[in-house]
Order: structure tokens, then sequence, then C-alpha cells
């Protein structure tokens, strides 16, 4: 039987383990997400914020993940079930499968624009567009409903063609192709984005703190977007995992990960952001910036139909190894939950992701007018997942780890190969137990107005 635990697919290598979460935490969220996000809320301060977050919460949940995932060697649900068999733990497993089908179905949207984009570049679509009809046609397109939907679908088909290969000759195989692809294809942005006249007023936007800009919806806000951009709080990194074998150091690949996130986030805000100032764009102007202002620089650049193809290559590439992360949530709980072949529960976890996926396609043109708490489909499933589901998750997953694994477990997993330097794990114990889950709790009360501190 398929669901057969003793079979389970494994990464071959420290490097497949790195690629693979590396390529899960870089996408979207550092490409298109931050970018916006940060321009709303401030820039520099903002940044500083997510900074310290990644820090102080985002490497000690990322560790955690890791450790009940190899601890159990089983889907998120899975994980919790066996690890504290007969308690209500689960429940934090079948939010993480919630939460994958929230992220899931809006990201795989916005991965589709990606592959219009790519076409336009290749077919010279934005050729003598000014500013402002780039802005209508990015509007126009979001507005329509059937192209969208196409590249939703091809999208999909994508990311569940790789998902049905499985963990070794699928996520491994692909995420260590693309992931370095993808660093050399940034790098060449960032050098051409930053010899842009007029460069200097967005690197000063992202780099200089204005904190008159932070409110408590801005912490909240910083909080959602590194849980999201480092893929934590749902159970993508508890599913990996649970494929990482025991010879693997955890701390170093938690570490290396985060880094490389934060750094590939950066890197972007320094692609976008001189541009926005360059062309006079509103930093604030929302979800459509990066599809608005990467084609207005490669409109008035020296070969910008090559770096145009490049950039949309490189986003498609980053949302592919993420989309493949979160699908396999759903699918390593379908395999081992049903009790069904990886297949039957890739062509399960694609059909229903799509449901939902066609309603936030549908947000910006035939739904629009479809509201819950006054957001569309699609806001609902940004805001309400990396805000709302990834905190909470964050918060019980440390908990769970910190006082009912226990320091013993924990030792026993990050020990494994290699005498630690002793301090190593009264002070990741004392970070998980009382430091995390007090600030993420503090924030997001804080943020969705519970409490009022100040
Ligand atoms: N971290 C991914 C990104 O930044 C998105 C993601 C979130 C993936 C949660 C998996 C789980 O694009």
């Amino acid at each position: 039987m398929s669901g057969h635990h003793s079979n389970r697919d494994f990464f071959s290598s420290k490097f497949g383990v790195i690629a693979a979460t590396a390529g899960s935490a870089i996408g979207l969220g550092n490409i298109w997400r931050f970018p916006y996000v940060a321009g709303e809320n401030g820039g520099g301060a903002f940044l500083l914020i997510y900074l310290g977050f990644i820090l102080i919460i985002g490497i000690p949940v990322m560790l955690s993940e890791f450790i009940i995932g190899r601890s159990a060697h089983r889907n998120v649900f899975g994980s919790f079930r066996k690890l504290a068999p007969g308690k209500p733990w689960y429940i934090i497993g079948l939010m993480g499968v919630v939460a994958a089908f929230m992220i899931l179905s809006f990201y795989t949207a916005v991965a589709g624009w990606t592959l219009e984009y790519l076409y336009q570049s290749i077919t010279n679509g934005f050729e003598g567009l000014t500013s402002t009809e780039l802005q209508e046609m990015y509007y126009s397109f979001i507005g329509s409903p059937v192209r969208p939907l196409l590249w939703f679908f091809v999208f999909m088909g994508l990311t569940g063609y790789i998902i049905m290969a499985g963990v070794q000759k699928g996520i491994e195989k692909y995420s260590k192709i693309l992931m370095p692809l993808l660093v050399v294809l940034l790098i060449i942005l960032v050098i051409r984005s930053l010899t842009l006249p007029g460069a200097a007023g967005g690197v000063q936007f992202l780099f200089k703190p204005d904190f008159s800009k932070i409110t408590t919806k801005t912490i909240l806000e910083a909080l959602g977007q590194a849980f999201f951009s480092l893929s934590i709080g749902m159970g993508t990194l508890i599913t990996y995992g649970s494929y990482i074998q025991k010879k693997d150091r955890l701390e170093s690949t938690a570490v290396s990960v985060a880094v490389a996130d934060t750094l590939v986030a950066v890197l972007a805000g320094l692609a976008i952001f001189p541009a926005v100032f360059a062309f006079q764009i509103e930093p604030n102007s929302g979800e459509g910036l990066v599809y608005i202002t990467i084609p207005n620089i490669f409109q008035q650049m020296h070969g910008g139909y090559f770096f145009s193809i490049l950039f949309f290559v490189l986003l498609g590439v980053a949302a592919l190894t993420s989309t493949i992360s979160v699908l396999e949530v759903i699918v390593a709980f379908f395999v081992e939950e049903l009790r069904i072949k990886r297949s039957a529960a890739t062509w399960l976890a694609t059909v229903s992701v799509s449901i939902l996926g066609v309603m936030c396609v549908l947000s910006t043109s035939s739904m629009s007018f479809f509201r819950i708490f006054n957001f569309t489909v699609f806001d609902l499933m940004n805001f309400g997942s990396a805000n709302i589901f990834l905190p909470l998750g964050g918060f019980f997953i440390v908990i769970f780890v910190a006082w009912f694994l226990g320091r013993e477990q924990v030792g026993k997993e990050l020990s494994h190969n290699s005498k630690h330097k002793s301090g190593f794990i009264p002070f990741f114990m004392f970070v998980i137990k009382f430091l995390a889950p007090v600030a993420i709790a503090f924030i997001f009360l804080q943020g969705v107005g519970l409490i009022k501190f100040s």
C-alpha cells in the first residue's frame, strides 16, 4: 500500500534540502509581496522590524517545524497525531492544511500573471507603452476573467506535474536546477536597476527608516510577511522536515535558508524601488507594483527586451518552487491520511484547490462584487493566511515543541551527529518557551485590535 510509511521518500543530500527549502521560502513573497507591503508600510522602518522578526521569531519557528517533521516522519496532521496521540494538537495540523489551500489559491493566481507577462515580454507587448498605458494594461488584464484563468490552470498544472514525480525526483531535482538559476538572474537585474538614473531615491526609501509610518497594523504586517516569506506557520517545513535525513543538521539549514530568503527580499527591493522612484510611480501602489514598475524599467532601457524575459522567468521560477511546497503539504496529507496513491492525491489536491483558486482569480473581475468582511476572496486569502493563520500556527508550533515535546526530544534532533556547544539548546529552549510565543501573541492581539497597549 502506497501510504505505507517505511518507504517514505526523502531528500538525497544536504544541498537538496537547502535548495528545496530555500526554494519554498524564496518566491512571490520576496519579489512581489515584500516590495508592495513594504511600500504601503513605510519602507525602511518596515524593513528593520521585519528583520528583527526573522531573527527572534522566524528562525525559531522554522527550526521547531523541522524538529516536529523529522521526529514524526509524517505529514503535518499526522505528525501531531503521532507525537501527541489522543491529544487535540492535531488541530494545528488541520489549520495548516487549511492555510495551504488558502495560500495556494491566491498565490497560483499571481503566479499565473507571471506567465502572461512572460508571454507579453516575448511578443514585445510592452513596446512603446507609457507609464500610464502600462498601468492600464495591468488593470485591464486582471480585470478580465479569461486570460488570468487560463494562466492559473497552466501554473497549477506545472505544480501538479512536479509534485506527482515525488520528493526526490520532483521537488529536489527541480529545486536544484531552478534555485541557482534564480540567484544568477536576480543579481543581473539588481545591477541593471541600481545603475538607472534616479536610483538613489529608491535605495533611500528602502533603507532609511521613518518610524512615524509605523502603526500596530504595520507591525502585524511585518510579522505576517516574515512568516509568509519563510514559509512557516502552516507545516510546509514540517512536511519538508519529514524528508530530511537524520545525518543532516537542522540548525545550519534553518539559518542558511533564513539568510538566503532575507537577502533575496532585500535584493528584490533593490531591483524594484530604484525603478519606482526613477519612473515616479507611487511606492504604495499595491499588488500591481511589480507588474507595473518592471515593464516600465525595461521599456526605457537598453536590452530591455532581454531583461524583461529574464525577470518574468525568474519570477515564475521563484513562484514554482514555492507552489510545489504548498501543494506537497496537501498531497502528503492525502497520501498518508486517506491512504491513496500519490498520483490520485495530486489530482484530488489540484482540483480542490482550483475551486478556491478560480474564486481568487475572478476577484479582480467577474466576482469583484463578492465580499467577505469587505475583502474580496483574493484579499481575504492573502491577508488572512499571512496575518492570521500563519502567526497563529507559528505560536502553537513553538509552544508544542517547547512545552510538549520538551528539551530531550529537541536535543535528540539537534545534536544528532555532532556535539553542540552546550549553550545553544538552553538558549533555543528559552526563545521558543518564552520570547517567541510572547512576541507573537502580543503583536497578533495588538494587530487585530484585541488588546490596546499604546
Ligand atoms: N514563502 C513563499 C514566498 O515567499 C510563500 C509560501 C508561504 C510558501 C507559505 C509556502 C508556505 O513566496
